[in-house]
């Protein structure tokens, strides 16, 4: 997901290049925006920790882009790609180096494993949605 900060920052284009740039092919993509239901359900790992409350908030002001990604390799790549939760700790050319303000807003998510990834394309597209 390309998260609210990051659309509302107008970087939808470029975070999508760096995306594909990397070798990242799109099957699976739409603009959308979460319910307060939606995003307590996607974030439910979270759900005692202290941020859970401001990370729902956050999540659910603005739209967001969702998509499903194809790469060899593809959860290491991509968060390599997107580099540390805290922009002041990511890698320099990453993502959240670029683009994001703070460890809660930090302008994309990317999955943490297959099974996760799996199950977060599933929470957003249907069979007829992914190419
Ligand atoms: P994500 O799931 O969004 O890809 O991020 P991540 O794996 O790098 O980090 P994770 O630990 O899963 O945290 C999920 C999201 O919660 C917000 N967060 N806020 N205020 C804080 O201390 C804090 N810590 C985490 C961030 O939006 C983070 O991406
Ligand atoms: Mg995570």
């Amino acid at each position: 997901m390309i998260k609210p900060d990051a659309v509302e920052n107008g970087y939808i284009g470029a975070i999508l290049d760096k995306i594909t740039a990397a070798g990242f092919k799109i099957v699976a993509m739409k603009y959308t925006q979460l319910s307060k239901r939606d995003a307590e359900l996607f974030y439910a790992i979270h759900k005692d920790r202290p941020f859970f409350g401001e990370l729902v908030e956050f999540m659910t002001r603005g739209p967001i882009v969702a998509a499903i990604l194809e790469k060899d390799n593809a959860v290491d790549d991509f968060r390599a790609l997107i580099g540390a939760t805290n922009p002041e700790e990511a890698a320099e050319g990453t993502i959240r180096k670029l683009y994001a303000a703070s460890i809660g807003e930090n302008a994309i998510h990317g999955s943490d494993s297959d099974e996760n990834a799996a199950i977060e394309g599933a929470f957003h597209f249907s069979g007829r949605e992914v190419y």
